[in-house]
């Protein structure tokens, strides 16, 4: 409980001042960014996004490329200058393709891949794999202080932009895989180590079974 009323006074804290969020809320050219997408910057050794994420944003379970579509902008932008300031080193081909992006083309890339809708890709799980995801997705694991991920995340992982990422209809795959890098240390992205402190506190059963749990929820 205590955790819970933690993290609703950290969401208020980083949450941006209305007349900025007003002013993000207009930034970045889906149709430029289409175009990033589709060509990327073969001067600047920006490949396109497509190859890996999709046209669709729908990304590629089998090699962890994470679905886009329907993400936060202000968050995609985020996480891109994260690659580039290697707050987030856990993928260093983002970090050459985010250091050739402008800041303008962050927004419009972001913004293509924001208004994006794709179907949810099933993850093959047993259903006691899914009960367990869906248990700790909504309340936790109360003896190792781990708070329910619906708790930041929104209810079914649906997102609390720009601050907490969707994580519905995201691969099972790339899911455990972010937890097993905040572990790690590759991933220090995130706001008051909120995730750092949680993902050590999970087992790798327990990684597979959320991460298999938001994959089969539908994304927004
Ligand atoms: C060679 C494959 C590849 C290409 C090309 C690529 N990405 Fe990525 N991208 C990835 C992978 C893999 C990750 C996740 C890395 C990790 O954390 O394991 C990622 C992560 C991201 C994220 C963070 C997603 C999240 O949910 O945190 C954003 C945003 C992103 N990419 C945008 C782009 C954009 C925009 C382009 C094109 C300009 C692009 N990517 C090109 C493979 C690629
Ligand atoms: C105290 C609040 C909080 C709780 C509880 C929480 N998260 Fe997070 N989570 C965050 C924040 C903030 C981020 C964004 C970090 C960043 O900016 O890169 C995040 C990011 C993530 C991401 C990366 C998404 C992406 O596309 O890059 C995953 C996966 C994730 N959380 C899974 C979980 C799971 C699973 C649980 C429950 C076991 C959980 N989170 C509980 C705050 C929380």
């Amino acid at each position: 409980m205590r955790t819970m009323i933690w993290a609703a006074a950290m969401a208020s804290a980083l949450v941006v001042s209305p007349a900025l969020a007003a002013e993000d809320q207009d930034k970045g050219d889906a149709e430029a960014g289409k175009e990033l997408v589709m060509q990327g910057k073969p001067d600047e050794d920006v490949q396109p996004c497509q190859a890996c994420h999709g046209e669709d944003g729908a990304g590629q379970a089998a090699s962890n490329f994470p679905r886009l579509a329907g993400q936060d902008v202000k968050y995609m932008v985020k996480q891109m200058e994260d690659f580039a300031s290697e707050d987030r080193a856990n993928y260093p081909t983002m970090k050459g393709i985010a250091e050739g992006l402008s800041e303008e083309e962050k927004w419009d890339v972001a913004r293509y891949y924001h208004e994006q809708e794709v179907d949810t890709e099933e993850a093959d799980a047993d259903s006691s794999v899914i009960e367990t995801g869906e248990r700790i997705a909504e309340r936790g694991v109360p003896e190792e202080d781990v708070p329910a991920c619906t708790s930041c995340h929104g209810p079914e992982g649906k997102g609390v932009p720009p601050v907490f990422p969707q994580i519905a209809g995201q691969h099972a795959g790339y899911i455990q895989k972010q937890l097993q890098d905040w572990e790690g240390g590759s991933r220090e992205n995130d706001p008051a180590d909120m995730m750092t402190e949680i993902a050590p506190k999970l087992s790798e059963e327990e990684m597979e079974a959320v991460g298999a749990y938001f994959n089969n929820v539908d994304a927004e």
